[in-house]
C-alpha cells in the first residue's frame, strides 16, 4: 500500500532531507510513498502573503493565523486526506508502535507550526492528534515531520533493501539493537569478538540476543521492565 503524505508548512524546501537523500528518496522514487507540501503562504488574501500576527492577551512571538491554515487544510484535504496529525511539544511522544501504526495508513496530513504555534480554533476544529518528537521545544514542526516521515517511510515494504532489514533495528522488538563491527578484525588493539567470526549463525544469534538484552537492561531499564513484563505475559509456545 502506497501512503500519500500532505505536508503543511511554511518551509517546503526542508523536506528535501527526505525526498533527496537515501532510503526515503529511493522509496518515492519507487512509488511506495508520495509528498505533496502546501505552503499557506499559497491561501493567503492580503498583499503581504501575512500567515501570522500577534498574540491576543500579549505576550513574545507571533501566532499561526488559523484563516489561511482552513484553507492550506482544505485544499490538502481534498487533494490526499488522512488524518490530520498536528506536530506539536504538547503531543504524544513518538515511539516505534506509534510509527508502525502510522506506517499502515493510507494518508496522513502533518501539520507544522512556526512562532509561538498556531490559534487554538484551527487545532480544535481540525487536528486529529498531536505528536510531540521529545520534551523539547523546536523553531518549527518541520525537523518533526521529517523524522516521521523518515521514520514511517523506512518501515514501507521493499523501502529497506535485502541487505537492510528493520527487524534487526533497536525498539523492533522492544529491546536495543546488539553493537556492530566491521573490518578490520582488529583496530588498534581491539579485537572484533570472535564469536562474530567463527561462522556459527546460531551462536551468533544467541551472542546478539544476549548483547541485545544486556543493553537494554543496562542503558533503558524502562524499556527492559517492559520487555520482562510481555515476556512473562506471552502464553505458553509464544
Ligand atoms: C517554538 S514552537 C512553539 C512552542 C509552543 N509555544 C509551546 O510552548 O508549546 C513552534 C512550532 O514548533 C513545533 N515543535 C516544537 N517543538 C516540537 C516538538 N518537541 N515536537 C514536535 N513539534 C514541535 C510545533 O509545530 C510548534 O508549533
Amino acid at each position: 500500500m502506497v501512503i500519500g503524505f500532505e505536508v503543511i508548512t511554511l518551509f517546503p524546501a526542508m523536506f528535501a532531507a527526505v525526498s533527496e537523500y537515501g532510503v526515503t528518496s529511493r522509496a518515492l522514487q519507487a512509488g511506495l510513498w508520495r509528498l505533496r507540501t502546501w505552503n499557506p503562504r499559497d491561501f493567503t488574501s492580503d498583499n503581504y502573503r501575512t500567515v501570522d500576527d500577534r498574540p491576543y492577551g500579549g505576550g513574545p512571538g507571533m501566532v499561526m493565523l488559523a484563516e489561511p491554515l482552513e484553507r492550506t487544510l482544505d485544499a490538502a484535504q481534498a487533494a490526499g486526506g488522512g488524518r490530520v496529525i498536528y506536530l506539536s511539544p504538547q503531543g504524544t511522544r513518538l515511539d516505534h508502535r506509534k510509527v508502525m501504526a502510522l506506517s499502515k495508513e493510507s494518508a496522513i496530513t502533518l501539520l507544522c507550526g512556526r512562532y509561538e504555534g498556531v490559534d487554538e480554533r484551527l487545532l480544535a476544529r481540525r487536528v486529529d492528534e498531536e505528536l510531540s518528537l521529545g520534551d523539547f521545544v523546536l523553531t518549527g514542526g518541520e525537523p518533526a515531520a521529517v523524522a516521521v516521515l523518515d521514520a514511517v517511510v523506512r518501515l514501507l515494504p521493499g523501502a529497506l533493501g535485502d541487505h537492510e532489514s528493520a527487524s534487526s533495528d533497536s525498539h523492533y522488538d522492544g529491546l536495543l539493537s546488539p553493537p556492530s563491527w566491521t573490518r578490520p578484525p582488529a583496530f588498534r588493539g581491539h579485537a572484533v569478538p570472535e564469536v562474530l567470526l567463527s561462522g556459527d549463525h546460531a551462536a551468533i544469534a544467541a551472542w546478539r540476543q544476549r548483547e541485545a538484552e544486556r543493553l537494554t537492561r543496562e542503558r533503558r531499564p524502562d524499556l527492559w521492565a517492559a520487555h520482562e513484563q510481555g515476556t512473562q505475559d506471552a502464553p505458553d509456545g509464544a
